[in-house]
């Protein structure tokens, strides 16, 4: 038989995490306080602990993983990469189609490996509660588990189409014991205004990151998490790529192309950053952020310094973005519905070390449905991206008849995606076109600076 899952030992677990900081070719520009528009300082970050301030900064190319979240994290590292035999054959592709299979995690993707250590490191420095966001349901969760871990108070915006198409999620957050609100809601200003405006009003990652920062600043001993965007959540997930190339060592391959869905850029970066490093050194790899064509920041983008949420609370930040007040319509992949990305990821998409592709979400969808039916494990909205830019990478490697490895990150299992798989497969499911005028319009109000 050939060998399916390739697998590693806790011991494994990888001891420090990767900062690709120092080996960026173009050092990223700061982020900017929203009021003075000068660089931030650490003060102005008062929601984050020093740790997480520390590394979101640091120059230090390895920063060591604490023993306790490596203990925590062994729940469920390090996970298999397996080979997808059965996605290969119903190709017919000579590529060989590895996936990195993140889904095996308590809450069911990828997020966990940021929400432990962020938790930790706020336990560490006395901080017993925090509020963060939620787009589909899997951030919130991974958050409600960490809180459980390590006994902590977890308040979470979650967007209101989001809170209303996955019920189990809400229920996943509540059994961990935290706390649960659709986005908008009336626990803060912010969403007060937003219902005011529009009580039908869908939500947003920017609205609901503006809602949880808002808390956090409000509330004493309260601090912030964000699950992705930032450079300390990337740093986190690098556990990912880190853990995947010591298993193609085992392997004695090496990816030729790796996929990953974008949404704010956690779980690419994830798995890509630590490939980053060969390619920047030049090894001929490709590493591609797949999004959706309702959402396409990367693809149709621009590179702007321009706020992270709605409310215009957080920081500046140099990265590709379709405007902060832009609303992406309601698609099933709420992970996805994100108006920037990753001012990394973003740096390294302008300076063309980064590929980029779009899809609308019923082929996405087919995709997936794909992929569970011959390898089994249905997978998230927004996996089902990856996978579906990772079949199209494969039919070429068919009609090139060329023998290519091909990496998928598999960031989450699709659960408590049911009621869209249902929307899918009754036919009901509908395509948005990438809403042009909309994205012009709240490109409008990009804030008025050029790199510094
Ligand atoms: C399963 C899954 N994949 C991908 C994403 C996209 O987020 P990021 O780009 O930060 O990895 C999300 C976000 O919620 C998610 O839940």
């Amino acid at each position: 038989m050939d060998t399916k899952k390739v697998l590693l030992n806790d011991a494994d677990i990888p001891k420090y995490w990767y900062n690709i900081l120092p080996d960026m070719p173009t050092p990223l520009n700061p982020p900017l306080n929203p009021q003075t528009q000068k660089p931030l300082t650490p003060d102005d970050l008062k929601i984050f602990p020093n740790a997480i301030i520390e590394q979101e900064m640091s120059t230090q190319r390895e920063i060591p993983i604490p023993e306790k979240v490596r203990e925590i994290y062994s729940i469920w590292r390090p996970t298999p990469l397996v080979r997808a035999y059965n996605l290969e054959k119903a190709l017919g592709t000579p590529a060989k189609i590895y996936y990195k299979n993140e889904s095996v995690s308590p809450a069911g993707s990828h997020k966990p490996n940021t929400a432990i250590a962020q938790a930790y490191y706020n336990k560490m420095e006395g901080v017993n509660t925090l509020t963060t966001e939620t787009g589909a349901g899997q951030w919130g969760s991974a958050l409600a588990l960490a809180g459980s871990l390590l006994d902590m108070n977890i308040r979470v915006y979650m967007v209101k189409v989001s809170y209303n198409q996955k019920p189990f999620r809400k229920s996943m957050i509540h059994l961990w014991g935290a706390e649960v609100f659709a986005s908008p809601s009336d626990k803060t200003q912010t969403g007060r205004e937003a219902l005011k405006e529009d009580p039908d009003n869908p939500g947003s990652l920017g609205l609901a990151i503006s809602e949880a920062v808002e808390d956090a600043a409000t509330h004493e001993g309260t601090n912030y998490a964000l699950g992705s965007v930032l450079n300390h959540v990337l740093l986190h997930q690098t556990v990912i790529g880190l853990e995947a190339k010591k298993q193609f060592e085992m392997i004695g391959d090496y990816p030729d192309v790796i996929l990953a869905p974008c949404g704010g850029g956690s779980n690419l970066g994830g798995i890509g950053l630590p490939f980053m490093r060969d390619k920047i050194n030049g090894k001929d790899v490709k590493i591609v952020a797949v999004e959706p064509a309702s959402c396409p920041t990367l693809t149709k983008g621009i590179f702007h310094y321009d706020y992270a949420d709605v409310a215009k609370m957080t920081p500046l930040l140099l990265m590709f973005t379709l405007g902060h007040n832009f609303m992406p319509p309601s698609i099933h992949a709420g992970g996805l519905r994100y108006h920037g990305d990753s001012p990394i990821l973003s740096q390294l998409r302008k300076d063309g070390l980064l590929d980029a592709v779009a899809y609308k979400q019923t082929e996405v969808f087919e995709a997936g449905m794909l992929f569970a039916k011959t390898e089994g494990i249905i997978p998230a909205p927004e996996t089902c991206h990856a996978i579906k830019g990772a079949i199209d990478e494969a039919i070429k490697a068919k009609e090139e008849q060329k023998e290519k490895t091909i990496l998928i990150n598999f960031s989450g299992h699709g659960h408590f995606d049911m009621a869209s798989y249902d929307t899918f497969l009754s036919g009901l499911m509908e395509d948005y076109e990438y809403p042009k005028e909309k994205v012009e319009e709240a490109l409008h109000y990009l804030p008025n600076i050029e790199e510094v």
